[in-house]
């Protein structure tokens, strides 16, 4: 596999991806799932490279999700827990990502709490003069691309699964719906979705909607629009991808009641009739059930692409690690 169009050592955000750089990401990610589908789902690319997850934010399938596609590229992989490292005696953030340069990592995938920490850490790396790739795995409020690339990735191998490209989205109407103000998953996949020339509808409640975005993200591909309701953005929508509220993240008081949310945004079955009959429903997770999405919806695999999404974020993965690496594909 030729990675001579892949010429970037950091995935950071997605604001300046090509659209021909998330071709190549679709395609790596496309052979690595065959590989996945093989009696032996391992392949020896990244052989003797050390990856360093170093999470600073809690995480179940992000962080798993990392690990496992180091190892079944044969990498080396360290896993960072802030509960029991020496952050706890007063390291700095960036003395610890030394610590594990020392000790001959090759790759770091950074979440932080707070925006800005993996492209800290990224230029920390360049000033050192190392070749250490950074790939941000979720950065505060600001980006999460390696979700949103999963989510690429899932919605484009739906529509054609022997060939997922982003030439497949074109005015194709997605809605997003849910917590969009705190949801880097949502900025992430702004980028991507609008690049691809989809027609993206958010809907949230006016306080979970920043009206900023309209301008922020504006593009000559697709294009977006905000609804204070959920029935114009579900209306003959292809694609419906929920988000998590964020109750961690919510200082104020910007919701009623849980059960007044999923009132007025809650994806249930009858909502679903107002979209094209092929919907699909996705959510990066974790979800609260009954919530952003009723239970019978969230588990019908006739209509929830959630599972699909955790099986696509490993290949998705393994192509991001694979590229990052320079290495030899599957
Ligand atoms: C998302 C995240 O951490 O930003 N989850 C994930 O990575 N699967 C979304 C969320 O926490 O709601």
């Amino acid at each position: 596999m030729a990675t001579t169009e892949w010429n970037r050592r950091h995935i950071l955000s997605l604001e300046d991806f090509t659209l021909a750089e998330y071709d190549i990401i679709l395609r790596t990610a496309a052979s690595f799932r065959e590989v996945l589908t093989r009696r032996t789902r391992k392949v020896p690319t990244l052989q003797g490279r050390l990856i360093t997850n170093m999470f600073f934010e809690p995480s179940t399938r992000t962080r798993s999700s990392f690990e496992l596609a180091a190892k079944r590229l044969s990498a080396d992989v360290l896993n960072f827990a802030p509960g029991t490292s020496s952050l706890t005696k007063g390291e700095t953030i960036l003395d610890t990502a030394k610590t594990y340069l020392a000790m001959g990592t090759d790759m770091m995938v950074v979440r932080h709490k707070q925006a800005g920490v993996p492209q800290a850490i990224a230029r920390e790396m360049e000033r050192l003069g190392t070749h250490v790739g950074v790939l941000n795995a979720g950065d505060g409020l600001h980006a999460h691309p390696s979700q949103a690339l999963l989510d690429l990735f899932t919605i484009c191998q739906y529509f054609d699964p022997d060939s997922p490209r982003t030439e497949l989205l074109k005015g194709k109407k997605i809605a997003i719906v849910g917590d969009i103000v705190h949801s880097r998953v949502a900025r992430s996949n702004l980028w991507s979705l609008m690049a691809s020339g989809a027609e993206v509808h958010l809907a949230a409640p006016p306080t979970l909607i920043p009206k900023q975005f309209l301008e922020a993200f504006r593009s000559n591909s697709g294009s977006l629009s905000i609804h204070w309701q959920i029935e114009p953005a579900l209306d003959n929508a292809d694609i419906v991808m929920t988000l998590r509220l964020q109750k961690e993240r919510m200082g104020e008081h910007l919701l009623p009641s849980l059960r007044e949310y999923h009132q007025g945004f809650g994806i249930t079955r009858d909502r679903l009739a107002l979209c094209q009959s092929h919907v699909r429903i996705m959510h990066p997770g974790p979800v609260n059930r009954g919530v952003e999405l009723s239970s019978e919806v969230m588990d019908d695999e006739r209509i929830s692409l959630v599972q699909a999404q955790v099986t696509s974020g490993l290949a998705v993965r393994m192509a991001l690690l694979y590229l990052m690496g320079g290495g030899k594909g599957p």
